[in-house]
Order: structure tokens, then C-alpha cells, then sequence
């Protein structure tokens, strides 16, 4: 069999365990590899696992073998004693390229994090590093430091990770010249040291020919220091009491029947214990630990990484997401706070999008409020930006939907990091580390007014509602809402009509048509709606807003019933040909730039309430036919 292609997703926890147990009494250092296949990535990590035979081949192969048998991953919660960090991708099913490879020496067993070097290494990375305490960074002698290099390098920084080892490879290419070692060595240093990474050991080494990995090279005489394999097993392990409290993030709520209902998770910090005392957060409630029960039986205490099941001597209300902390040393609670943010999609992270967070186990709605700048990973300039591109690390200010628990990453980097997902495609977008909690929302108070929405509309006889409509410029949305605001005023309601071109005259007229403009653009007028529905106002929107993500943000923002997505579908071709404002023209000829559906994106709506064929019908019947679903639906 080969080790290559023994990662995580080929065991079941059972095997992982059964190994590790084997494993027990040895220390245990989870490292990372950071570098391209071009850098000899692959061999190296060969040499480690393989033509060493340090893996224990008989036991790897029962290991595949059983996970052939038992199929993928079954049990969540054991699995994530090893992979912690992936525990919200999985339940989501995304997989991010990071193979975990386990090997053990007489002296010590290691996981390493093997994250592939293509192209979105970035994410592979920050998600394979997030439990290491070392990583081996490979440079190629013939190359030095690369962008590259430093990039991962400041990933690693980021993520806390101290201890750096150099693999300067491919030496044999340059003659094992030690003048090219010292000369790159300084380099990184001097890199390195902007970033905080003091703790490095540079080895020369050829991975191809074996030199210095496992044993000592005799071509490269002039160097006296540790080979790969002697680093990794001399390496100070972290310390496991490192004085950070009691978490726990509420896996699930166990209650098999009526007698019994405890609380299950993986501890991300300090140690508990029966007796001790505890609060949930973000509730603020507090009991005291009654029993840590786990599968061999109850504990009198439980320390980072075991999985339990806690059992409280009061019933305070708790669900999953909420997190168990020392009532000594709570966690902090904020709906706002400030972060590094490292993005890893295509699609730029763009200022007021809604994304989902995910830290712990919790999952909160999010958009980042203000993006401070971007760090350039080369210079560690600080630039302005407006959006974070991929493989871009920004620094701001984020936003929740409600308050959440968590600590600082400094404090304790499981409690403190998060990933940013995109609610449509649900797919991993960003990886984030919490700074420190901002506390100006705090001071804000709610106003309870003595008139509310209810009195107004009735006032009014009428239901307050949005209607949305959306489509291509040209498509018709003015037009139509036009006539379906003259036939609501001819029945007797009160109605407003926010108009794009019109509101980009005002309240928006410092907005263009960059994506971040848009969505800024669309927020606005999604709020300001929002307001005229608690006027007890029908309101009329007529904006192209051609992102999903933004129409949903309107939507969510009113009751279910008080919005109705009304896309005027119009095909671009059937637009261009009427280019009443001559833009289409202007926009082919390259006069006009990010024109949507010329040079920018329309995303059409997929289930839409109301769906008008301009193609079809006259704009008096498309009216109408709004005025008839209104009717249906309670509206008027
Ligand atoms: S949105 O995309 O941000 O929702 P909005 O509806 O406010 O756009 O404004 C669209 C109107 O602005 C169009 O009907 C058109 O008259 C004008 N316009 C000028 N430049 C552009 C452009 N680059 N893309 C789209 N519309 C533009």
C-alpha cells in the first residue's frame, strides 16, 4: 500500500483512534508542510513517511482496509479530535484539500498537514495550520524566498504558529554551495522578522537524494545542525496547560430520555472538572458541572481536545452553538469586533455582503462593516482597499446578527478563529481570526416608539409591503412599476416608489457601479425600504440589483409576507435592441464600463414571487398582473 494516499478522508475515527492508542504514551507534534510540488513538497514528504519506513505499514494497512470496509466518516464528534478545525466544513460537506498524514519515531508520533500548493493554497492552508504548532516551509535553493514563501510565511505568523522550520532544498543544484544557504537564510530572517517568526532552524537538505532529511549529509560537511527528522523530534511541543480557561462548544444536546440531558463537545481550552462552575454563553446563565460522561465512563475531569458529555446540576436552557466557559473566566460575548481576515474565494469579499459565520459551533449571519485595508504579504504594506481578492489578507471591523461567544485568537485560537460562508453556494470563502471585541453597538439602545408599523398601516387601511423588482436595465422595471403604483393609488393606498436612477441622484448619488457600489447601493435602498414598510407604506423598488445575495438581504429584513421579488425578465438582447437611454450602445463601445450584463454579472432571481415576460405581454398587463397576485396574496 502506499502512505501517499492515506489521508483522513480514507479513515474512520475508529481507526484514527485505534492508531493513535497504539500511539499513546509517545508525544505527539502536529506540523505542517508549506510550499509547491515544484519545491519538492512531495519528495520530501515521501522521504519522511514512506522510504523511512517510519509508518507502521502493517498497521496502515488494516487502517485502509477497515476504511474500506466501514465506508467514510461516520461518528462527527470523534473525528474532530482530529481534524477540529474542519468540523463546520464537514458537516457541510465541503472538503478543503488538506491530507493529515500520521507517522511515529521511537521518540514521538506526528500528524502532518499536507496542503497541496496549487492555486488555492491559501485556503488549504490557514485550514491545515490552524491546529499545528510547527511548520516546514520548503524554499528551493535555486529560487530563495518567493512571494510565496512569504505568503505562507505570514499565514503561519497569523495563525500563531512560532516555531519555523527551513527546508532550503534542492541543494545538490547548486553544488551545495553554502554561500546560496546563508545568503537565503538571511533573507527569510529578515522577513521573518517583520512577522514576529523568531523561532527558526534553516537546513540545507536534497530531498531527492535523502540528504539531511533522515541522515546526515556528506556532501554537505560545512553544516552541523539538526537533520528534518531531528528537528521535528526536538521541537518544544506545545504546552497543553497553557493557562487558557474552560470552553466548550455545544456540539448537541444529548437527551436520550427524560432522565438524562447533557452537553456534547470537544473541549477548545483549559481543563473542567466536577464542581467546577459554569456559565453558557452567550446567555450569561451559570450552573455547576454535575458529571463529564464519555464512552469509557464518567471523568472527574476533562482536558483540551477530549470529546465529553457534561451534565449540569441545573436546567439552564443551552442549544447547540452556545458555548460552556469557566464562570471564572467567561468568554467575551459581542455582536461586533474587529479581525484578520484571509479571503480564499474567486469572488472578491466585498463590504456589507451578507455571508454566514461560523466560529465554534455557532452560526451567525455576518457582513464585514468596514474593510480597514489589505496587508500586502510581500512589503506588509498596509494599502487601502475597497475588496479583498483572493489569497488577500485584510484587516476589519465585522458585523454579527446577534452576539455570539468567543476569545480573542491571541487568546485561544480555537474559540477565536472562524470561516465566512457564502449562503448561496455554501461553500468556505474565508477564514478569519478574531482581534478583539468592539463594543460600540453596545451603547446603542433600541427606541421603543409609542406608534409602530401596525398603527400606521392601519391607519392607512393597508398591509405594508416591498415590491422588488429587479431586471436588467431596460428590462422595464420603471414602466411597469410605474403603472402598478398609478393603479394602487387609483384603489386608495399609500405607496412610494424608490427608483434607481432617481435615488442615485440623492441619497446615493456617491455611488458608481462597482460591485462594492452596488451592494452598497442596494443596502441602502434595501433599508431605506424597510423604513417606508414601517411607515405602513407600499413601496416600489426599481433597481437593477443584480446580486442574490443583496435582494435576499432585502428580503430578510421585513416579514416573510411584506416582500415580493418581482423580476422583470427581459433577455439582454431584447434590452439592447430597445437601449432607451442609448447606455448599451455606449456600454459596447467601452465608454461606459462594468455595464451590467456587458461587463458585469446579473444574477436572475431563482424563485421569484411575481415573474413578468416582457417579451409577451404589453406593460399595462404586466401591471395587472402584479395588481392580481397583490390581490391573491392579501395585499390589496
Ligand atoms: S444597481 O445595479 O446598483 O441596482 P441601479 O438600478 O441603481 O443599479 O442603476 C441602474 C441605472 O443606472 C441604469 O438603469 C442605467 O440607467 C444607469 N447606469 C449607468 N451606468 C450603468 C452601469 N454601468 N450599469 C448599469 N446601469 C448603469
Amino acid at each position: 500500500m502506499s502512505a501517499e494516499i492515506l489521508t483522513t478522508t480514507d479513515l474512520t475515527a475508529a481507526d484514527i483512534e485505534a492508531y493513535l492508542a497504539e500511539q499513546e504514551n509517545k508525544d505527539l507534534l502536529r506540523f505542517i508542510t508549506c510550499g509547491s510540488v515544484d519545491d519538492g513538497k512531495s519528495t520530501l514528504i515521501g522521504r519522511l513517511l514512506y522510504d523511512s519506513k517510519l509508518i507502521f505499514e502493517d498497521q496502515l494497512s488494516a487502517l485502509e482496509a477497515d476504511s474500506k470496509r466501514d465506508g467514510t466518516v461516520a461518528d462527527g464528534i470523534d473525528f474532530a479530535l482530529l481534524v477540529d478545525g474542519l468540523q463546520a466544513e464537514r458537516e457541510q460537506g465541503i472538503t478543503i484539500d488538506v491530507a493529515y498524514r500520521f507517522f511515529a519515531t521511537d521518540k514521538r508520533k506526528f500528524i502532518v498537514a499536507d496542503t497541496p500548493g496549487h492555486e488555492q493554497y491559501t485556503r488549504n492552508m490557514a485550514t491545515g495550520a490552524s491546529t499545528a504548532s510547527l511548520a516546514v516551509i520548503l524554499i528551493d535553493a535555486r529560487k530563495g524566498v518567493l512571494t510565496q514563501t512569504r505568503r505562507h510565511s505570514f499565514i503561519v505568523s497569523l495563525l500563531g504558529i512560532k516555531q519555523v522550520v527551513l527546508a532550503i532544498n534542492k541543494m545538490d543544484l547548486v553544488d551545495f554551495d553554502q554561500t546560496r544557504f546563508t545568503e537565503i537564510e538571511a533573507d527569510y530572517r529578515a522577513f521573518a522578522d517583520q512577522i514576529g517568526l523568531t523561532d527558526i532552524t534553516a537546513i540545507p537538505m536534497s530531498a531527492l537524494n535523502g540528504d539531511n532529511v533522515l541522515t546526515v549529509s556528506d556532501s554537505i560537511g560545512w553544516y552541523n545542525g539538526p537533520t528534518l527528522l531531528q528537528a521535528l523530534e526536538s521541537a518544544p511541543l506545545p504546552d497543553a496547560s497553557d493557562g487558557s480557561a474552560f470552553r466548550l462548544p455545544v456540539q448537541w444536546v444529548n437527551r436520550p430520555n427524560l432522565d438524562f440531558r447533557g452537553f456534547s463537545g470537544t473541549l477548545s481550552g483549559g481543563t473542567v472538572e466536577t464542581g467546577q462552575k459554569v456559565m453558557a454563553q452567550p446567555s450569561g446563565k451559570t450552573s455547576t458541572i454535575k458529571r463529564i460522561v464519555t464512552l469509557d465512563g464518567d471523568l472527574e475531569s476533562a482536558r483540551p481536545g477530549e470529546a465529553v458529555t457534561l451534565v449540569l446540576d441545573d436546567e439552564i436552557d443551552i442549544s447547540r452553538g452556545d458555548v460552556l466557559s469557566d464562570a471564572e473566566n467567561p468568554a467575551e460575548v459581542t455582536d461586533q469586533f474587529a479581525a484578520h481576515i484571509v479571503w480564499m474565494a474567486d469572488h472578491a469579499l466585498i463590504p456589507e455582503r451578507p455571508y454566514l459565520l461560523k466560529i465554534g459551533t455557532q452560526t451567525v449571519g455576518a457582513a464585514v462593516t468596514d474593510l480597514k485595508y489589505k496587508i500586502n504579504v510581500n512589503t506588509l504594506e498596509h494599502t487601502a482597499a475597497k475588496t479583498l481578492d483572493l489569497n488577500e489578507v485584510g484587516v476589519c471591523n465585522v458585523a454579527l446578527d446577534h452576539a455570539i461567544a468567543y476569545d480573542p485568537y491571541a487568546a485561544n485560537p480555537e474559540t477565536g478563529a472562524f470561516i465566512l460562508v457564502d449562503r448561496y453556494t455554501n461553500a468556505t470563502v474565508g477564514a478569519g481570526m478574531v482581534d478583539f471585541g468592539l463594543r460600540r453597538a453596545t451603547n446603542l439602545v433600541w427606541q421603543e416608539l409609542d406608534i409602530n408599523k401596525q398603527a400606521r398601516a392601519e391607519l392607512k387601511r393597508q398591509k405594508p409591503a416591498i415590491l422588488w423588482f429587479t431586471g436588467l436595465s431596460g428590462a422595464g422595471k420603471s414602466t411597469v412599476a410605474n403603472l402598478v403604483e398609478k393603479r394602487l393609488l387609483a384603489s386608495g393606498r399609500h405607496t412610494y416608489i424608490l427608483d434607481g436612477d432617481n435615488v442615485r441622484h440623492g441619497l446615493n448619488k456617491d455611488l458608481g457601479f462597482t460591485e462594492a457600489d452596488r451592494v452598497e447601493n442596494i443596502r441602502r435602498v434595501a433599508e431605506t425600504s424597510k423604513l417606508f414598510v414601517d411607515a405602513g407604506l407600499i413601496v416600489l423598488v426599481s433597481f437593477i440589483s443584480p446580486f442574490r445575495s443583496e435582494r435576499q438581504l432585502a428580503r430578510e429584513l421585513v416579514e416573510d409576507d411584506e416582500f415580493l421579488e418581482i423580476f422583470v425578465d427581459t433577455p439582454l438582447e431584447v434590452c439592447e435592441t430597445r437601449d432607451p437611454k442609448g447606455l448599451y450602445a455606449k456600454a459596447r463601445s467601452g465608454a461606459i464600463k462594468n455595464f451590467t450584463g456587458i461587463d458585469s454579472p446579473y444574477e436572475a432571481p431563482e424563485s421569484p414571487e411575481i415573474r413578468l415576460d416582457t417579451t409577451s405581454g404589453e406593460p399595462d398587463a404586466l401591471a395587472e398582473q402584479v395588481f392580481t397576485e397583490l390581490k391573491a396574496r392579501g395585499i390589496v
